[in-house]
């Protein structure tokens, strides 16, 4: 098999989305953008088609999926109630980054939650995603469209790169808005938990829900894994990778790439940094830049030859950073030094 590509870039290309979305609800396999990174989608009420989702990522079958719904409307049948906390949450963030945990329906086949009670669901921003599911007329399994282990692909040309042979369509859909994967909330639980920190910060859920329970990311990413895709090896270059966290990361670097061959070293810097003789690469100079580029630039570099990945991480404070810090550290497998 190989996949079609279709390429969508205004409304007027919506009716492109007709045989794919008759596809997914067939059973087919569909790759789509959404805000946040590409999804690997099928029909969430199919057990054959869910199967087909972690044979083509080589996902451990423990690892549960997020389902993919147009509108809210579409939550009530996939779970047992829309508690209170979800109501506010649909409300007021979705559509958006965020995906929240509910006891699932008897509709919701066991192969998507890996057989646990639990169900993840999602109301993506992107009109590309919400037009191809609402077309479908089914709700959508989707994890990150990478083979497992690899950064999320950001543009249709990463999920061409992963699995171009193993899905029946890629949705071109542009470069995603945010670049780091939605914010996961448990709220079967007192307080409610995020699981993986995203574009919707622990501020923005508090704010609304009152007491959260948040992710805490430390330099060793010790934190044991509370939802299953957590203890997995995650967003890895084949490159080796060292972070250089804090306010003097330059400098530290500078120092630290003194003696080392410059040949294959890429930095990832934060704004314009040059370093004689290695390969510098901006990601942006803030926070939201400098995630969105982050798998763009792994991947990057990764196809570029480099041996040595070393990146600038001076940013402090909440919001998109506990994100970004919560992948880059995964990225380097833990591998981060503090440059204070
Ligand atoms: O932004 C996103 O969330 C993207 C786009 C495509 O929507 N999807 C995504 O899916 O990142 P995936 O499968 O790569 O990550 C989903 C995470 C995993 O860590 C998984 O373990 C967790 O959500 N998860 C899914 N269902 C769960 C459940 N019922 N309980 C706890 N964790 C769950
Ligand atoms: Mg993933």
């Amino acid at each position: 098999m190989s996949a079609k590509v279709v390429t969508i870039r205004n409304k007027a290309d919506f009716e492109k989305l007709n045989l794919p979305s008759e596809t997914l609800a067939k059973g087919g396999l569909v790759a789509f953008p959404t805000e946040t990174v590409y999804g690997l989608g099928a029909n969430a009420l199919s057990d054959d088609a869910v199967k087909k989702i972690f044979a083509a990522k080589g996902r451990p079958s423990d690892n549960p999926l997020i389902v993919h719904v147009a509108k809210k409307e579409d939550v009530y049948r996939l779970v047992e109630t829309v508690t209170p906390e979800a109501e506010k949450i649909i409300s007021h963030l979705c559509p958006g980054p965020i995906t929240f945990i509910l006891n699932k329906s008897e509709l919701v086949p066991d192969v998507v939650t890996a057989g646990g009670k639990t169900v993840a669901i999602r109301i993506p921003e992107n009109e590309i995603a919400r037009a191809l599911i609402e077309k479908s007329g089914v709700p959508v399994a989707a994890p990150s469209a990478n083979v497992s282990g690899r950064p999320s692909p950001t543009t249709a040309e990463h999920v061409i790169e992963d699995l171009k042979d193993r899905v029946d369509f890629i949705i071109d859909g542009g470069p995603c808005k945010v670049g780091l994967e939605s914010t996961v909330i448990d709220l079967t639980v007192k307080p409610p938990n995020i699981l993986r920190p995203g574009g919707v910060s622990q501020e923005m859920l508090s704010n609304l829900l009152g007491e959260v329970s948040g992710y805490e990311p430390d330099g060793n990413d010790a934190n044991a894994p509370k939802s299953p895709g957590m203890k997995y090896k995650h967003y890895a270059p084949k490159a080796k990778m060292t972070v250089f966290m804090g306010k003097n990361c330059r400098a530290t670097i500078r120092a630290y790439i003194e003696n080392l061959p410059k040949e294959n070293l890429f930095v990832l810097t934060a704004g314009e940094t040059e370093y004689k003789g290695a390969t510098a690469v901006s990601l942006g100079e803030t926070a939201e830049e400098y995630a969105k580029n982050l798998f763009f630039a792994l991947r990057q570099a990764d196809n570029d030859g480099a041996k040595v990945i070393l990146a600038e991480l001076p940013f402090s404070g909440g919001g998109i950073v506990t994100a970004l810090k919560n992948r880059i550290f995964k990225s380097c497998g833990g591998n981060v030094i503090l440059c204070e």
